[in-house]
């Protein structure tokens, strides 16, 4: 499909025929970029935590991640997500003082000055929502949309669920009824990161070699089929 050729049809200007004759061009379409085209999009888009930060993001940059998701399915298409954007210097350290990075490198602090994000989207919802399920899963698929779009645009980043509290009120979510569900850590890649198959016993540690690559266990599919 050709990016920004989504067509919505508009009940009060298409007929029915036409939006039939759309939809079968758009699944044409999707078939002609290949299924192969979709898996090999999915497995470029690792999570990386290290970035080159001389190359900045705008905030048109971010708003066009924003404007792929907001097709992403809601519950009951309520679409309560929001989206704080953050590609300042001043919000992003702050966006960086409020979370961990990659728990199971123990000897790691995170990314040096010049490898660190140059953006964050904070996915948000009415405060409340992150603790029920509906509004975290909405955030999840419009968190993994996001990732996708700006795969495709050369970026890359990493999805962020160890944030504190003090990031809403950081970025001033709470005072419009809002509070961050996750965030995504966003910049131009800067470093290895290499899929391999889950150790014995399905061991599926992330770690990093001498030379810095980062390496990401899966699971094979016999594994995952129940
Ligand atoms: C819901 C969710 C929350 C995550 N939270 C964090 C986090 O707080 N800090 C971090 O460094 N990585 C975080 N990650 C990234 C995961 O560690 C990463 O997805 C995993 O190691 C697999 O790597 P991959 O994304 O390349 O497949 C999170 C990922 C997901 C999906």
């Amino acid at each position: 499909m050709h990016q920004g050729d989504t067509k919505t049809c508009n009940t009060t200007r298409d007929n029915a025929q036409n939006c039939k004759a759309s939809d079968a061009r758009e699944a044409s379409d999707a078939r002609e970029a290949g299924e192969g085209a979709f898996a090999r999009l999915v497995r470029a888009s690792r999570t990386y935590r290290r970035f080159d930060e001389s190359r900045r993001l705008s905030a048109d940059d971010l708003r066009a991640l924003v404007d792929v998701a907001r097709f992403a399915p809601t519950a009951n298409n309520l679409q309560r997500l929001r989206f704080r954007l953050a590609c300042d210097e001043g919000e992003v350290a702050r966006c960086l003082a409020h979370h961990k990075w990659a728990a199971l490198l123990a000897d790691w602090d995170g990314p040096a000055a010049g490898e660190r994000p140059v953006a964050y989207i904070a996915v948000c919802a009415p405060v409340g929502s992150a603790k029920s399920a509906i509004p975290n899963i909405d955030a999840g698929i419009a968190a993994q949309t996001i990732m996708l779009a700006a795969r495709t645009r050369g970026l890359g980043g990493c999805m962020v669920k160890s944030f504190d509290a003090g990031l809403d009120d950081d970025l001033g979510l709470r005072e419009q009824g809002l509070e961050c569900l996750v965030l995504l850590a966003l910049g131009h890649p800067a470093e290895k990161v290499v899929l391999e198959e889950a150790g014995e016993k399905g061991a599926v540690r992330y770690w990093r070699d001498e030379d810095d690559v980062h390496h990401v266990p899966k699971l094979s599919l016999d594994e995952l089929i129940v």
